[in-house]
């Protein structure tokens, strides 16, 4: 298999073995299919593309700046180069999209391609294929090795028959596939994220709702859960969505939708229900902490849109950091994958960027928990109350124990868990000095 990318600088880390995202398990796994001459890498297409039996296109499609739909500049301009190097003498080729793209994108590379080459007939000398990729960052592996359905969106066997072969040891070990028409497949993932997205948007607003009713979201989530037609997961409250995927594929669901004069209200009302969220974080912040924060230190704990990645696109971080430093308060933010990268995010400017969870914590008025990172659930009350000068922890992932930290002498508040008391404006602060 050989891997494309016109970033050169990219490709030679990768042929070096250096992985330049964060994502358990990827190294490893690179390192023994291009140790074992069964993955190479190339900063242009090669021969490879016209005896290859598919082609998949990987690259982004950010949204534009113009509008909320996706931009397929990258897409377009990968077909183009595959066209140039189709050879059906060679063999046929499948071009696969795997990139999200708006419906009708496969069609419209088909239309591209043979504009490039006039002499090539779809469906004889060469295909155009969807299938859209389901994989979560920090478990992507997992994702791709044990995915819960492959989707494919092909016109005619050829096609059919190239993706049934590739996936058949998947297929074998469990994983559904299903085969449709290239619109409908485009139209899954999109959906799929939406659909994801609102569900999370849902238990917001339902841990808002039983913040002022004194119950406690998590237990209504797992007994909300239980129920099999609704399903235990992507039911936690937190600060809001963020990643590369969910907002700007809801974005783009709107805008098809738009686009064909149909009504999206429920996606739309997701995207903004969700960016008020991210403020509405901030505010809970500064509430808790008596209502003003300028002068007070707050540890910040996680910037990454969640754990186990380096990515910290459309964070709630990037919302509630430089609101919280807007209104005052002076941020020591610690992330355990992140920090490096995020010193350069102009959103953290004036962030105290420090090397653990404890340097963050020390003599801070509060700590906000902004990603449910493995090593933040374990750190020891006893010795966060050490650490703190105030004794307040907002933990808006639900990630911490409130009763050990309330034991400690700390004020917990997570979200949704029952009612959220704001502190008093002037609060003593810690009694005890960090050792
Ligand atoms: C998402 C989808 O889950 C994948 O299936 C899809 O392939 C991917 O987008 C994509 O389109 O490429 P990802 O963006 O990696 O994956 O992250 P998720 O695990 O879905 O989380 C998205 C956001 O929702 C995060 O900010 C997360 O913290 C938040 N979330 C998720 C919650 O607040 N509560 C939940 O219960 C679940």
């Amino acid at each position: 298999m050989a891997c494309v990318d016109s970033n050169a600088e990219r490709i030679r880390q990768l042929q070096e073995g250096h992985i330049p995202i964060f994502e358990p398990g990827l190294e490893e796994l690179v390192e023994r299919n291009a140790g074992a001459g069964r993955l190479v890498f190339r900063d242009s297409l090669g021969d490879e593309t016209a005896r290859a039996d598919a082609v998949f296109i990987a690259v982004g499609t950010p949204t534009r700046r113009d509008s909320q739909a996706a931009d397929l500049s990258f897409v377009n301009q990968a077909a183009r180069g595959i066209a140039e190097r189709l050879d059906p003498k060679q063999g046929r080729t499948v071009i696969v999209t795997k990139s999200t793209v708006p419906v009708g994108t496969a069609s419209s590379i088909e239309k591209l391609v043979v504009a490039a080459r006039p002499e090539l007939r779809p469906g004889r000398d060469f295909d155009v294929a969807s299938n859209p990729e389901f994989l979560r960052e920090g478990s992507a592996i997992e994702d791709f090795m044990q995915p819960a359905r492959v989707i494919c969106g092909t016109e005619g066997a050829h096609a059919e028959r190239v993706l049934r072969e590739l996936y058949a040891p998947l297929n074998v070990r469990g994983s559904p596939m299903m085969f449709t028409d290239r619109a409908t497949a485009e139209l899954i993932k999109l959906a799929s994220n939406s659909f994801l997205a609102m569900k999370v948007s849902f238990i917001n607003e339902i841990a808002d709702l039983c913040e002022q009713c004194n119950a406690d979201v998590q237990d209504l989530a797992r007994g909300l859960g239980l129920d099999q037609r609704i399903g235990p997961r992507f039911l936690r409250a937190g600060p809001g969505f963020g990643g590369s995927c969910f907002p700007k594929d809801a974005d783009a669901l709107v805008a098809i939708a738009r686009e064909h004069g149909v009504d999206a209200h429920l996606v739309e009302t997701t995207i903004r229900v969700n960016d008020s969220r991210k403020h509405a974080m901030a505010e809970r912040v500064r509430a808790l902490m008596g209502g003003c924060v300028a002068g007070k230190r707050i540890a910040v704990l996680g910037v990454t849109f969640k754990p186990n990645t380096d990515d910290i696109r459309e964070a709630p971080s990037l919302v509630i950091v430089p609101e919280l430093i807007a209104m005052g308060a002076l941020v020591a933010a610690y992330d355990p994958a992140a920090s490096a990268n995020a010193r350069s995010v102009s959103a953290f400017q004036g962030v105290l960027w420090v090397e653990s969870a404890e340097a963050a914590m020390r003599e801070a008025d509060a700590v906000v928990l902004l990603t449910e990172w493995d090593e933040f659930r374990s750190l020891s009350a006893q010795r966060m109350a050490e650490l703190l000068r105030g004794p307040i922890v907002v933990d808006l992932r639900n990630a911490l124990e409130p009763k050990d930290l309330q034991s400690a002498g700390l004020q917990y508040y997570g979200v949704g868990r029952g009612r959220v008391q704001p502190t008093p404006a002037h609060r003593p602060g810690r009694d005890r000095k960090p050792d």
